[in-house]
């Protein structure tokens, strides 16, 4: 079936819009703010303002970029939670004013669920069941996808949870830590950068024992915030002359939490299809450490591309396209949630 979708994603500080035609992106465009850097997270109100300034040349930019018409449109998605209230409103009225213009539908899609599919955008052959690892900066998930037999397409498939994060998130932790070292938000990706030239061996922090496949990374995040002020009661300098190290030992920490949950997902499944989804997918000690584990225990990994790990429109297009497969189409009345459950 011959079909061209635009796809809205303002669940948080990125205003992007795609295009996808017959399954294949496009075009893909995202503007970040830069307005929150400073303010060590993301302030709702300044995200909402920024969503409304950029959307319009945002949405005109993909649509160039795609040599599309808006009438060559056959339906308008957009992200409908989870995010910030203020901001999805945005994309959403926008969307439903828009779709309504053309006399199109529109496609309401879940950003955790998006993030996911994210693996189906350059690899359209993917077997079922996968193990998928969803580590953004509010979720911190280990899921199941498996084939539905309910479902009228064959490429959908349906979610099960088997474990996820008691209180923060992975990115959370890292954008917390980050903030306790002075970096500007998000920190993730400063520790990263800062971490390829530390020593991973050089602080050591504690162990936190959650049962089965939950996880916790509050307890971490206070153990550092101890650490630290311990530390610079010694010396003041402490963080200015240990600062690649300290990145890289906390960064190992929080990696090796996360793949010892993932190893004993893979253990108790025995599904060997792994697929990484979210902002912290994009760190290169994680990605490492998922290829050594690749090797050892003989896996299939899907990681996407680094573009489409972090909040993009790329993937909100491609899990619409699924959507209209189904013909599943949003109403008029629909409204953002912001609390919106992965299934
Ligand atoms: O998926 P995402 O873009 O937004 C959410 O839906 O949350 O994830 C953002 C999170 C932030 O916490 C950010 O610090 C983290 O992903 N992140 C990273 C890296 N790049 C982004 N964390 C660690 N290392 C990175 N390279
Ligand atoms: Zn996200």
């Amino acid at each position: 079936m011959d079909r061209t979708i635009l796809a809205i994603e303002t669940s948080c500080d990125e205003t992007a819009a795609a295009v996808i035609k017959n399954g294949k992106i496009i075009s893909n465009i995202i503007s970040s703010q830069k307005i929150h850097a400073n303010f060590g997270g993301v302030i709702p109100e300044m995200a909402s303002r920024e969503h409304i300034k950029n959307i319009t040349n945002v949405i005109k930019a993909a649509l160039l970029k795609a040599n599309i018409n808006k009438n060559e449109l056959d339906a308008i998605a957009y992200t409908k939670g989870p995010g910030l209230l203020g901001a999805l409103m945005v994309g959403v009225s926008f969307s439903k004013s828009l779709a309504y213009v053309l006399n199109i539908p529109t496609i309401a899609v879940n950003h955790i669920k998006a993030h996911v599919l994210a693996n189906f955008i350059e690899n359209r052959e993917i077997n079922l069941p996968i193990l998928s690892l969803i580590i953004s900066g509010g979720h911190t998930q280990i899921v199941i996808l498996e084939k539905d037999n309910k479902s009228k397409e064959s490429s959908l498939f349906k979610i099960k949870i088997i474990g996820q994060t008691k209180d923060d998130a992975l990115g959370e932790a890292f954008d917390k830590i980050g903030k306790i070292l002075g970096f500007a938000y998000p920190g993730g990706p400063m520790i990263d950068k800062m971490a390829k030239n530390g020593d991973i061996n050089k602080f050591k922090f504690p162990d936190t024992n959650v049962p089965d496949l939950d996880m916790s990374f509050s307890g971490i995040k206070t153990a550092f915030l101890y650490f630290i002020k311990e530390q610079e009661k010694k010396d003041s300098k402490f963080i200015e002359k240990n600062i690649n190290d300290i990145c890289a030992s906390i960064q190992k920490k929080l990696i090796q939490m996360i793949i010892e949950k993932l190893e004993k997902a893979i253990d108790i499944t025995g599904i060997k299809n792994i697929a990484l989804a979210g902002g912290v997918a994009a760190n290169s000690y994680l990605r490492k450490k998922i290829k050594e584990l690749e090797k050892q225990k003989d896996l299939k990994l899907f990681i996407p591309n680094q573009e489409y790990c972090t909040d993009n429109a790329a993937m909100i297009a491609k899990t619409s396209d699924f959507q209209f497969l189904e013909k599943d189409f949003s109403d008029i009345n629909d409204i953002p949630e912001p609390r919106m459950k992965l299934i």
